[in-house]
């Protein structure tokens, strides 16, 4: 190993093994980088599990500018429209980016890309590969590409725990490997290490993901945004299984109708119906299952036997629950899903820490303002792995001098934060539920011990959650339903968030909640 690390010394890192970790680590290519990843190249990350696939306006009848309405209208206000702008005009690029490392879109019978229909979507406009196996295909490509480029090196089975820093500049990262800590000294990183669902009981993203690229950037002073907007897919599949599994909202797009327990459809009145934004739908579940009901798609009518031809991986999950869509209700429920917050990032995936690029689901880069609109997680993570990559390679390399002395923290435990972060920041909040997350969180955070990364990313959500006093997109609020006239994307530094949580951990709200 330290034959390696002496010939990695001063590489770009790239922490994170998803699309857009690997697209960014293709994009530097032949530049040597080291591609960094808790478990196996392309396993345990959300794009691999995704079964929405990628938004890009390629059909005759769309544009770019319908596809921004389209993202702006999810973000509800809270967009930043240039950088939303500029990400969809580069949707189709990124799909021929894709191709060219190997990845197989879907084609209808002409030859043309097939594109499918999602929520909140005006156009079909979602190109698949092998149907809702899309993310692991996209992800095995990839991974595939990455293999056969001698100058990516992988290091897997490696957990990055703290960014080192010299001054104000990053100069290393501290490693926890199966045979102890390491150092990896480099000045450039780029984190792309995923969401935070983890910290939910109910979540459909792989349970180890806390929201370390956020602790990361965040424990060395990066600006963070938007991190009160957490999303609720409104169907994964309502079982014991953790992480819950996901019925695409593709399914949905396709013609399958959510009914409740007594087998009327509850959304038939809502604009969009089935189709509404995802926090619509996810508010109107909950409150089906609040009042003690149930919620089920009905896929039975749309595609009958059909079903498992259309969607095989949904299919399979609901096999394995015992579950036959063309004769049964699939049971629904909402279940956290993408984090549109994150560490604050421009539109090359630059934090406001010198040599620190974030990009995926760990960074906010303005595109999904207050709610993802489905299948542009995808397009950003390609877009943004390019831009990044690109980005880096204009910077030069420099070896940064050797840290030592850091000692490594011991391995995460969520065990005490899901419970808080489950019942008080959820669907639906109000300032009790807030305050008391806060209050909860905050000695977990302040402790240092193993609770203290996950309690941190909660206790960001929950300041930040505190300070937005409306309802929009994702953010719904009991005791503040309306929306502002006007409002703007929030971002602050982990200090400033500590000095908001410590005084409101001492108000009485937080301290009967
Ligand atoms: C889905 O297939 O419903 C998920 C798509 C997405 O989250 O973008």
């Amino acid at each position: 190993m330290s034959e390696i690390l002496d010939r990695l010394a001063g590489c770009v890192a790239i922490v994170g093994s998803g699309l857009a970790g690997l697209m960014a680590a293709l994009t530097l290519a032949p530049q040597q980088v080291v591609l960094i990843t808790r478990s196996e190249l392309g396993a345990e990350t959300s794009s691999a599990w995704a079964q929405g696939g990628i938004a890009a306006s390629l059909g005759p009848d769309d544009s770019p500018d319908l596809h921004l309405a389209d993202t702006l209208a999810a973000g509800d206000g809270l967009c930043d429209a240039d950088v939303a702008a500029s990400i969809v005009r580069e949707g189709p690029a990124a799909i021929e980016a894709l191709q060219r490392h190997g990845v197989r879109f879907d084609r209808a019978s002409d030859g043309s890309l097939s594109l499918g229909l999602e929520a909140a979507h005006c156009r079909r406009r979602i190109v698949h590969v092998e149907g809702d196996g899309s993310g692991a295909a996209i992800v095995r490509a990839l991974v595939e590409a990455v293999l056969k480029t001698p100058s990516i090196t992988v290091l897997s089975g490696v957990e990055v725990r703290r960014l080192l820093m010299d001054g104000d500049k990053v100069c290393g990262l501290l490693c926890a490997t199966g045979s102890g800590a390491m150092t990896l000294p480099t000045a450039r990183v780029v984190l792309a290490t995923g969401g935070l669902g983890g910290l939910y009981d109910a979540t459909t993203n792989p349970v180890g993901n806390y929201g370390q690229g956020i602790v990361l950037a965040a424990r060395v002073g990066a600006m963070l945004a938007d991190m009160e907007f957490v999303q609720f897919h409104p169907t994964a599949l309502d079982t014991v299984r953790r992480p819950l599994a996901l019925v695409s909202e593709a399914v949905r797009g396709e013609g399958a109708i959510l009914v409740n327990e007594k087998g009327d459809r509850f959304l038939a009145s809502e604009p969009g119906a089935e189709l509404a934004p995802r926090d619509v739908v996810a508010r109107a579940i909950s409150a089906e299952i609040a009042r003690g009901g149930g919620v089920f798609l009905d896929t039975r009518k749309m595609f009958g036997a059909g079903f498992a031809n259309r969607f095989p991986v949904v299919n399979g999950l609901c096999r394995e629950a015992g579950l036959d869509p063309a004769s049964d209700l699939i049971p629904v429920r909402p279940a956290v899903h993408y984090h549109m917050g994150g560490v604050a990032t421009d539109a090359f995936g630059r934090s406001s820490v010198a040599g620190l690029w974030v990009v995926g689901e760990a960074a906010s880069t303005g595109l999904h303002g207050a709610n993802r609109l489905a299948s542009n997680s995808l397009l950003e993570a390609a877009v943004m792995g390019m831009r990044a990559g690109h980005d880096v390679a204009g910077t030069s390399m420099e070896r940064p001098r050797q840290i030592s002395g850091t000692s490594l923290p011991s391995p995460a435990d969520i065990s005490p934060v899901q419970p808080i972060v489950s019942r008080h920041l959820g669907v639906l909040r109000n300032a009790g539920a807030i305050h008391g997350a806060i209050a909860s969180l905050l000695p977990l955070v302040e402790s240092d011990g193993a609770a203290s990364d996950p309690a941190l990313v909660g206790l960001l959500i929950a300041v930040f959650a505190a300070l937005r006093q409306e309802s929009r997109g994702a953010h719904a609020r009991t005791d503040f339903p309306l929306r502002f006239a006007y409002a703007e994307r929030r971002k602050m530094c982990l200090n400033k968030v500590l000095q908001i949580a410590r005084s409101t951990a001492s108000h009485p709200l937080a301290r009967s909640a």
